[in-house]
């Protein structure tokens, strides 16, 4: 990288920063050398205890285990809504902008409190208590925040779906966790269209008996089928109920949620998050990250479907006491400007979004950006995908008129919260790098023997020691826990992701190295996909992997084989692509579907993936050693019809 890609940090910002250059080492340093004495600082400074704790963290990766301040008590409702009552309580907590441009309203910490609190209420009065999983499919309205934080306060854990997954995707993980009540809206509203979410739950339900309750939010009025003895209005139960609510005590170690993401191999996992920890974690590097000073309205645009949603809509913000902005809609309704349109709109501070979404917005056209002024704005963020310079310099030169810095966060579902991100008053930046370890995170590269490496390299990205925020298990399933993250390099937590270490310790990530997909941001398992496919009659069997996609980062790249005697159509890569609309949702569409009448295989049987992936990205150069393939023609096959060319 040359001098002329590092930007600066702006000395303004870097004066008025929560953390600059020198805090940012002396404080890193602290937070690995002495984890004891800067996390117990940063507990209390954080958050409120009901109880203190004596211990702060013991972990063992070969058990997969992580416990941190174990014997503290704490709600994270009290955190994220009570204690802001004394001086906040009519200030803003959520700003909600609706799909349509003329929807708005604001949230005070006031009514948050109320609104919490008599769903709290509402769902004890179905017999909701401590530890009971509830299921939360909703569109991005405030009721969505307020369902996760009446859980919270009653200590159920809340597992969110996805309003985009499927009837069988949201089934499935109903099942898997033994959810036994459903918050869920008539439809939600995306882009000028209705989702047909209640229909959807509907579907899903008649697989589900253990599920008593199905609480409705009536968003739009559309019509929808009612089942008298589980189903109840959200507007009938919830304003009925008292608005006292007692915090449920909660063991820091006690779960706060359950939240699904594809892997590799099998059905998604529900990786699970406790109290403490987590919230510390989504709370510090909200207010780090962001440098979020008091009174700022910071905007994430990430559906609370999904960790980003978790951690930097609702959690972590509120908890600082955050003005945070929930967007029901879509970049591009009613068209491209609309993100600049809501900046401008409710003056917005931190914009933090994912890297698709520049690549979409600045394909186009600059024009959608310069009509409004922005100059509310502060600083940048982007989350989910590794971002392209180009982007990067778009976001920052036009959106950011070059005045903002952009925070490049790495992290996972599993992480909890920013694992890898710039801090910016601290952070000089390089586009395309997440630049540096938040405090506590250490960051190791692995070689293909598991070694550390040292200094400049590419490798393997895992972690070594505990954070706060880490995962503690898979739902029901702890070794599949241990099996996924803890034994492929025994002693350190493995993220899946590669990544590269420059001369001045940046780290550059170079994407999954496992066969997870991330497609505009989401996560997704090709295997899931592929037994999706599998489903067909006609198939006899798919192999999915990803391809560079301009907009989407990776786009879904299919190798059907057709049973014997069955023909190729397009109605049936019509079928096919429905399958996996049906099995997983829209997300899962697949880009390319190439018939293949072999797949390349080893003499064992297995599906050789690399001469997939390089076929389908079209690097026909380098395919590597194909003498083992039992038939090694079949690649001449594969490269003559393939679609990407
Ligand atoms: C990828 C989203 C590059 C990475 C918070 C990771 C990134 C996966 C970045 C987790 C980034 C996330 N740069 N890649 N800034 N952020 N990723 O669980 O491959 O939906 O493993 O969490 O997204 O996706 P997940």
């Amino acid at each position: 990288m040359s001098e002329s890609h590092i930007y600066p940090v702006p000395k303004a910002l870097a004066a008025n920063a929560h953390i600059d250059k020198e805090r940012y080492e002396a404080m890193y340093q602290q937070s690995v050398e002495q984890p004891e004495a800067f996390w117990t600082v940063k507990a209390h400074e954080f958050l409120n205890w009901d109880k203190s704790f004596t211990k702060v963290r013991e972990f063992d990766f070969n058990q997969g285990e992580a416990k941190w301040f174990e014997d503290g008590v704490l709600n994270v409702t009290t955190n994220c809504i009570d204690r802001h009552l004394a001086d906040r309580a009519d200030e803003p907590a959520i700003i909600w902008e609706g799909d349509n441009p003329y929807d708005s309203k604001t949230i005070t910490y006031r009514n948050l409190h109320e609104h919490v609190c008599k769903l709290a209420n509402a769902l004890k009065a179905r017999g909701v208590k401590k530890g009971d999983r509830v299921c939360i499919y909703m569109p991005m309205i405030v009721e969505a925040a307020y369902a996760m934080l009446a859980c919270a306060r009653i200590g159920a854990i809340h597992s969110v779906v996805f309003g985009g997954f499927s009837p069988d995707a949201l089934k499935d993980r109903i099942l898997d966790s033994d959810c036994q009540v459903l918050i869920t809206a008539d439809e939600g509203v995306r882009g000028g269209k209705a989702i047909p979410l209640k229909y959807n739950a509907d579907r899903a339900l008649e697989h589900c008996p253990n599920v008593h309750t199905c609480l409705v939010v009536k968003r739009t009025g559309g019509a929808i089928d009612w089942e008298d003895k589980r189903d109840i209005w959200y507007h009938v139960a919830v304003p009925a109920a008292d608005e006292h609510c007692d915090p449920e005590p909660m063991a820091a170690e006690d779960p706060l949620f359950i939240l699904y993401t594809s892997g590799s191999t099998g059905k998604p996992k529900g990786v699970m998050h406790t109290t403490g920890g987590y919230l510390l974690h989504a709370a510090m590097t909200h207010k780090y990250t962001f440098d979020y000073q008091p009174g700022e309205v910071y905007w994430c645009t990430a559906d609370v479907g999904w960790v980003t949603g978790h951690s930097y809509i609702v959690y972590g913000p509120l908890a600082n006491g955050a003005i945070t902005l929930m967007f029901e809609g879509v970049p591009t309704y009613p068209d491209a400007g609309r993100f600049w349109d809501v900046v401008d709109k409710h003056r917005v501070n931190s914009f933090y979004t994912a890297p698709t979404a520049i690549r979409a917005l600045m394909g186009a056209g600059d024009e959608f950006v310069k009509r409004s002024n922005r100059s509310s704005l502060r600083l940048l963020g982007t989350v989910g995908e590794p971002i392209n310079p180009e982007a990067w310099e778009w976001y920052h030169r036009v959106v950011g008129e070059g005045r903002c810095p952009i925070v490049d966060t790495w992290w996972q579902t599993e992480t909890g919260g920013h694992m890898l991100t710039p801090l910016p008053g601290a952070t000089e930046l390089k586009p395309g790098s997440a630049t540096l370890p938040f405090f506590g995170v250490e960051p190791v590269l692995l070689d293909a023997e598991g070694k550390e490496m040292e200094g400049p390299g590419e490798g393997s990205l895992a972690i070594k020691s505990s954070w706060p925020g880490q995962i503690r298990s898979v739902y029901g399933d702890h070794q599949r826990c241990i099996d996924t993250y803890y034994s492929t390099y025994p002693g350190y937590y493995f993220t899946g992701d590669g990544a590269r270490r420059d001369e001045d310790g940046y780290y550059w990530i170079t994407g999954r190295v496992d066969d997870v997909l991330n497609v505009s941001g989401h996560r997704m398992g090709t295997a899931e996909i592929e037994s999706a496919l599998g489903l067909h009659s006609q198939v006899a069997e798919a192999a999915v992997v990803g391809y560079p996609h301009d907009i989407k980062g990776q786009g879904i790249y299919c190798y059907v084989t057709l049973m014997d005697g069955e023909a190729p159509s397009d109605e049936l890569k019509k079928e096919l692509v429905a399958m996996c609309n049906q099995e997983i949702g829209p997300i899962a569409k697949p880009d390319l579907i190439q018939w293949a009448p072999g797949l390349p295989k080893t003499r064992s049987g297995k599906i050789m993936r690399r001469i997939l992936r390089k076929v389908a990205a079209n690097e026909l150069e380098n395919l590597g050693d194909t003498s083992t393939l039992a038939d090694p023609s079949v690649v001449d096959e594969l490269i003559d019809n393939r679609l990407n060319k």
